[in-house]
């Protein structure tokens, strides 16, 4: 598929460069062999439903959606771990905030435990946090949601392979053609240089796009340290994958 140099000047989405995001086949990350295409792929143009839907509401929350400290837990206990703030924007390609937007994101607990059937870490349940929580954007793109750090943890690819402390993340834009799933890392982890799904990226700028620098404006005192990451939607700029070229 070829990439336009210039925007469409009819609207729609610009299409997402596909050598500047991570490549599908990356064999250290061992599952990407299978999960990468095999033939060749088509392109096809968005349609008018891919570009305006689907919409969110407000309204469609519960008050504590963006609170993973507290949305899982008994009356009057919280999540156990250190608690932090998660912050930011959703921009698109030419900088403007994205309002609207709904994020969902979901992470382990601070032992590096996800609550799933077919986790297999040792590592203890808390039994105050589920390790999920969603958000919608404001008026200027800006999210903040409250959770407690995650730990990292082990996982089948090589011999001793840990992932580092990470949040995924899903966005949902303005229209389906903007949907974007990533993972948010911490800044300062030593995993970070070691982990094979980082190293798919092709750049350092890459990883440093896909870490969270800690944000001392945004602490609150005697309470939660702040981490801010900025996601963008499509185009030159935008956020990169987690590991395989989706969308349009
Ligand atoms: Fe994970």
């Amino acid at each position: 598929m070829s990439i336009p140099s210039t925007p469409p000047k009819s609207g729609g989405y610009i299409p997402r460069d596909r050598n500047w995001q991570p490549d599908a086949l990356t064999p250290p990350y061992k599952t990407s062999i299978k999960r990468s295409p095999q033939s060749a792929l088509l392109s096809f143009p968005s349609t008018l439903s891919e570009e305006t839907s689907p919409v969110f509401g407000h309204h469609m929350l519960g008050d504590l959606d963006n609170d993973l400290i507290h949305n899982y837990a008994q009356a009057g206990e919280s999540a156990i771990g250190p608690r932090i703030i998660v912050h930011g924007r959703v921009l698109d390609e030419t900088g403007r905030g994205v309002p609207g937007a709904l994020l969902e994101f979901w992470q382990a607990n601070a032992g590096g435990r996800y609550r799933h059937k077919k986790e297999s870490y040792l590592a203890p349940l808390d039994p105050n946090f589920g390790g999920c929580g969603r958000t919608i954007t404001g008026e200027d793109g800006s999210y903040e949601f409250r959770t407690i750090q995650p730990g990292p943890y082990p996982w089948p690819n090589g011999m001793n392979d840990w992932r580092p402390a990470h949040i995924h993340f899903s966005i949902f834009g303005h229209g389906f053609a903007q949907r974007l799933i990533t993972q948010m890392y911490f800044e300062g982890d030593p995993h970070i240089k070691l982990c094979p799904i980082v190293g798919i990226l092709k750049t350092q700028a890459a990883i440093d796009a896909l870490t969270a620098p800690l944000d001392m404006n945004r602490t609150v005192p005697m309470d939660s340290r702040a981490f801010k990451f900025d996601i963008v939607l499509r185009g030159q700029r935008q956020t990169y994958f987690e590991n395989r070229k989706e969308g349009l």
